[in-house]
């Protein structure tokens, strides 16, 4: 099959990874959009693509047009692409907690390429164990886009909106809550004059345990043991930080309540 031609509108942390492994796998980039000239510049330059500031610059011709802008402008940016690109353009987005229904009101062949990662420009990810999860209008666009899809990644899924919505608010809980928690506890340490690196083997091996372990039978502490007396030393120890004192009353009680 021919390598199909790709136009990524976004120069932040998702385009940036995308483009660069779509690249890297011999795949053509055709273009990149940033409102910013110096953003797109810099990306495009990376990968060989021309860098755009205005839908005016678009290419018609290109296969896939991938949207990854911010979760709310998908809508209107879809809205300025609809304008310029002919009704056979198949334009993706790739937000988890988008529904593909924003983008149905500009374009017939419509879609989602959710890589399901924590991205960030100056991290690099093994892109090859990424899961992404896709999604589209017309049942005859999946093959299409399940090929370009497996270029990018071994582990491709299709996820409809709704159960992608899901996912992504359980990314939230595994990802960004516990990254709080971790920052939380730095402070916590921090306070004390002891270093964050004490923490490290703790949480590379919470995170290595359920690799084969379902997470409830993994929990250990006080809450699960029910050991009262170390948990009041623990909210006596928040008596001046009254936010974190419930937050520990909040988790203690939900981890009781999911173990009994
Ligand atoms: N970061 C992650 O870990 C992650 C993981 C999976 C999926 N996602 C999804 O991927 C998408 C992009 O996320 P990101 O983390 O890459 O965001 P980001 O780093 O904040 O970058 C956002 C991009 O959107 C562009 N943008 C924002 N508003 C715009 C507008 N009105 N018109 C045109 N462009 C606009 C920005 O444009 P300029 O370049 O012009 O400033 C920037 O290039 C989101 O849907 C997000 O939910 C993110």
């Amino acid at each position: 099959m021919i390598s199909p031609r790709i136009v990524v509108v976004g120069a932040g942390n998702v385009a940036w990874h995308l483009a660069r492994r779509a690249h890297a796998q011999g795949l053509s980039v055709e273009q990149v959009f940033s409102r910013d000239p110096v953003k797109a510049s810099n990306l495009a330059t990376a990968i060989a693509a021309q860098p755009i500031s205005v839908f005016d610059d678009l290419d018609v011709q290109a296969d896939y047009y991938v949207l990854a802008v911010s979760d709310a402008a998908i809508g209107s940016v879809a809205a300025k692409m609809g304008e310029r690109l002919p009704p056979s353009a198949c334009v993706v987005h790739t937000s988890g907690a988008t529904p593909l229904s924003v983008l149905q009101p500009h374009f017939e062949r419509c879609g989602v390429l959710y890589p399901l990662q924590t991205f960030s420009k100056n991290r690099e990810v093994d892109f090859s164990k990424v899961p992404i999860c896709l999604e589209t209008a017309q049942k005859e666009d999946y093959p299409g886009l399940e090929h370009l899809a497996r270029r990018l990644s071994d582990q491709v899924y299709a996820v409809d909106s709704e159960k992608r919505q899901t996912l992504h608010l359980a990314a939230v809980f595994v990802n960004n809550f516990v990254n709080h928690l971790y920052s939380i506890g730095a402070a916590l340490l921090n306070e004390n004059d002891l270093p964050f690196a004490l923490l490290q083997p703790l949480i590379q091996e919470t995170a290595a345990k359920i690799q084969d372990h379902a997470p409830a039978t993994m929990q250990t502490g006080p809450a699960v043991r029910g050991d009262q007396v170390t948990m009041e030393r623990h909210r006596a120890l928040l008596n001046t930080h009254p936010d974190l004192q419930q937050l520990y009353q909040f988790f203690s009680t939900a981890i009781q309540k999911h173990h009994h």
